[in-house]
């Protein structure tokens, strides 16, 4: 490879590793982005000249831009934030696609006893990418309301998934050892389609983000394969980048939820089923304080310190902005105010920090668990916005609870606790959360975005 390709591909991986870098916060992630987004560009000039340039090449490449550059960028200028999750695994998909058909393609032309160096790489390329893509397009299709997003299981359901596993490595093997022949390297494409689907089916739709975020890593892995058979570092280093963050990212959201990844995986969670309205819990006799929101906006209009704990309804409700006019409104008359951010409030990683960014909220106003935890005692008012399962304090006393041991948000440790949301239902979890009985809490029922405009109002009367 000539010296100043391969210079600008190790410039390309250092900005990439640049880019994650300041995504890890929310100051520096606009920055990460733009820097990555540098890296890749490089990436991409530094491959034209490899390029076959036959006129089918030039006409593949330009198609392929012309198509695939409007569509991405329009599409993620006009996605919805809630709607992330599933666009993720739209790109996510066609990446895996991509790679096993670049893996198709070089077997073809690589004859019956391919040199093992290129057709290992190539057959795992093709079929970790085609799982990723056929469980990609299954969890956009949960996600986007296409196919049903409770789990689909039946009897026997894992042992048909570890044959179909069996048989692929089976075929691999034979595909490496005997001969690559195309009916065997086609039928093992065909099963591992058939395994991505089989794979997420019986995951429930809101575990789709961290199903997600490992497909993305198996995009990342057959990416990088294919940079083996390509002969590619940018693709090596690329598709490894995604490769380990990706897992990182999918072990922090299973221990965040408190959940190992096998029960992600396997437990079919979203099969909980919810009792409606919460009636069983109002049932058992326990009662409900319920306030108003000039009885709430008093009580924060005269707080010394309220700190805003927001959560999937905000998200719903779409109050970002509602809830920044609050808090200004609350500073404005000396009250401190402060967001406490759980791991997995939201549905999707960092869900929390980017709707409050939306709403132009002070990054140093958003405190994580640990540093905001041990604030709470000395806190007058904790206002839940939308949030539920985060702030339960099940995970703490109730063994069995399905969300035992994930670390939740100490707001039971405050004076007062306001609670936003409609109804008495459930969060995810589908349980019951015992904090919105207790007697130092005040529900506010609602649409989080109303109440939000109805508390502003208050505080500037009061
Ligand atoms: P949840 O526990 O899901 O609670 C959200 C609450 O918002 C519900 O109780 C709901 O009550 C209320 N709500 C919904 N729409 C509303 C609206 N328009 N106005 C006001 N309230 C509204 O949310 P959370 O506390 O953010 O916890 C997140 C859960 O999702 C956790 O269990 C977590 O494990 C899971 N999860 C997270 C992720 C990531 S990466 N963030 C990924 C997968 C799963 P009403 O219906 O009564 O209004």
């Amino acid at each position: 490879m000539n010296i100043w390709i391969a210079l600008a591909y190790l410039l390309a991986a250092v900005l990439f590793i640049l880019g994650l870098k300041q995504l890890s916060n929310p100051r520096g992630a606009r920055r990460g982005n733009q820097t990555a987004a540098v890296g890749m560009v490089i990436a991409l000039l530094a491959t034209i000249p490899l390029l076959h340039f036959t006129t089918a090449g030039i006409v593949v490449t330009i198609l392929g831009l012309a198509i695939g550059a409007p569509v991405g960028a329009i599409s993620a200028r006009r996605v919805h934030m809630t709607a992330m999750p599933q666009m993720v695994a739209a790109f996510n998909g066609v990446g895996g696609g991509a790679a096993a058909l670049v893996a198709i393609s070089e077997l073809l032309h690589a004859g019956t006893h391919p040199a093992f160096q290129l057709a290992f790489p190539s057959i795992f390329s093709m079929v970790v990418g085609g799982i990723s893509f056929a469980g990609s397009a299954i969890a956009f299709a949960k996600l986007q309301g296409m196919i049903t997003g409770t789990p689909i299981t039946y009897a026997g359901q894992q042992v048909v998934n570890g044959l179909l596993a069996i048989a692929i490595v089976s075929l691999a093997v034979a595909n490496l050892t005997v001969a690559s022949q195309p009916i065997f390297f086609v039928t093992l494409l065909a099963l591992a389609l058939v395994l991505g689907v089989a794979f997420v089916i019986p995951i429930g739709g809101a575990d789709m983000p961290v199903v997600i975020s490992l497909l993305n890593a198996f995009t990342g892995l057959a990416v990088a394969a294919s940079g083996f058979v390509l002969n590619n570092f940018a693709l090596i280093v690329a598709g490894t980048l995604v490769g380990a963050s990706g897992t990182l990212l999918t072990t922090l959201m299973s221990q965040a939820m408190g959940r190992s990844l096998a029960n992600v995986l396997f437990g079919a969670f979203g099969q909980i089923q919810v009792g409606a309205g919460g009636a069983a819990a109002t049932a058992e006799g326990k009662s409900v304080r319920a306030g108003s929101p000039e009885d709430v906006g008093t009580m924060l209009a005269y707080a010394r310190k309220v700190i805003i704990v927001p959560g999937y309804g905000l998200a719903v409700a779409q109050g970002q902005h509602a809830l920044k006019e609050l808090a200004d409104e609350l500073e404005k008359r000396g009250v401190e105010v402060e967001y406490a951010i759980h791991p997995v409030a939201g549905r999707m990683p960092g869900h929390m920090n980017v709707l409050l960014a939306e709403a132009n909220v002070p990054y140093e106003q958003l405190k994580e668990m640990d540093e905001i935890n041990g604030e709470f005692p000395s806190t007058d008012v904790a206002l839940v916005v939308g949030a539920n399962d985060v702030v339960n304090p099940a995970a703490h006393t109730t063994p069995g609870s399905p969300i035992y041991g994930m670390p939740i948000l100490n707001v039971d440790q405050a004076k007062n606790i306001v609670f936003m949301k409609r109804s008495m239902r459930p969060g995810f979890a589908g349980i019951d959360n015992e904090l919105l009985y207790d007697p130092k809490t005040i529900m506010l029922f609602g649409d989080a975005k109303d109440s939000l405009t109805k508390l502003v109002a208050a505080v500037k009367a009061a």
